[in-house]
């Protein structure tokens, strides 16, 4: 059976004291559930913080990106030797902000997959298309390009043994506006499909995760879906209530 998850992304938000603050409350909250794993990704300079205050518990956490290389001469890079040595677990790749701001291409992202990887990090590896290319009906074809990349290294369909896949379509993230159920299910059982072209078992063990404007009011229709695993959970992760109100509706 592959695990559900409910993950966190902060972006590029908060402060120490809301750290602090939202961490407490996930610390007193006290029905985390075995079967369902719960994620939150801070920004880099808070993950000590994060370790200190959720060691111990049944939250994990990760970082929001990470470099290809493992280490050296790169300015502002963080390894992910350096995620592991902050206690990570997980780490995002492939966010459509890092594709849409930061250039990122499908073959950037997929060496991150395989950096992550290597250290023994879980990837959680982000896909999605646009609006445009949604009406343009090139949904699918855009998904399984930034799939295939990873397909494509040396190690290939192997690599998702640990692995997630996040599908988040690009309009549906920070706009309110949600796929419906019927639209995510086609996709992430598209996606299943996709891996297991290439190996039936580990297709059925991936987790794959549904991101783009999730609320506690439209989680749980979103993860009764037979191919939606869970959630990757944006501006609802800032608020404790919240985010535990979307991981109360993956536990049933
Ligand atoms: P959102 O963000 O929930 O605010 O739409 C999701 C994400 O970008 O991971």
């Amino acid at each position: 059976m592959r695990p559900t998850i409910v993950a966190g992304n902060w972006k590029m938000n908060g402060s120490q004291d809301f750290v602090r603050e939202l961490l407490t409350q996930l610390r007193e909250y006290s029905r985390w559930d075995e079967q369902v794993e719960a994620i939150v990704f801070p920004p880099f300079p808070y993950l000590l913080m994060t370790e200190s205050l959720l060691n111990g518990t049944s939250v994990a956490w990760g970082a929001q990106t990470l470099s290809e290389f493992a280490n050296g001469a790169y300015t502002g890079e963080v390894s992910a030797e350096i995620l592991q040595d902050c206690g990570c677990e997980y780490v995002l790749v492939g966010h459509s902000e890092r594709r849409q701001w930061f250039h990122e291409s499908s073959a950037a992202v997929a060496a991150k997959f395989e950096a992550a990887k290597q250290a023994g990090l879980i990837p959680i590896l982000c896909v999605g298309e646009t609006r445009e290319q949604r009406e343009a009906g090139k949904t699918l074809e855009v998904i399984f390009e930034q799939i295939q990349a990873v397909l494509k290294l040396p190690n290939g369909i192997q690599w998702f043994q640990q692995a997630v896949i996040a599908y988040e379509p690009v309009w549906a993230i920070g706009t309110g506006l949600t796929a419906t159920p019927e639209q995510a299910q086609s996709v992430h059982r598209s996606i299943r499909q996709l891996l297991a072209e290439h190996d039936s078992k580990i297709a059925e063990n991936c987790p794959i995760l549904y991101g783009g404007s999730v609320k506690p009011s439209n989680a749980a229709e979103l993860f009764q879906q037979a191919d939606i695993d869970g959630g990757l959970i944006g501006g609802a992760a800032l608020k404790a209530e919240d985010f535990i109100a979307i991981y109360q509706a993956a536990c049933r």
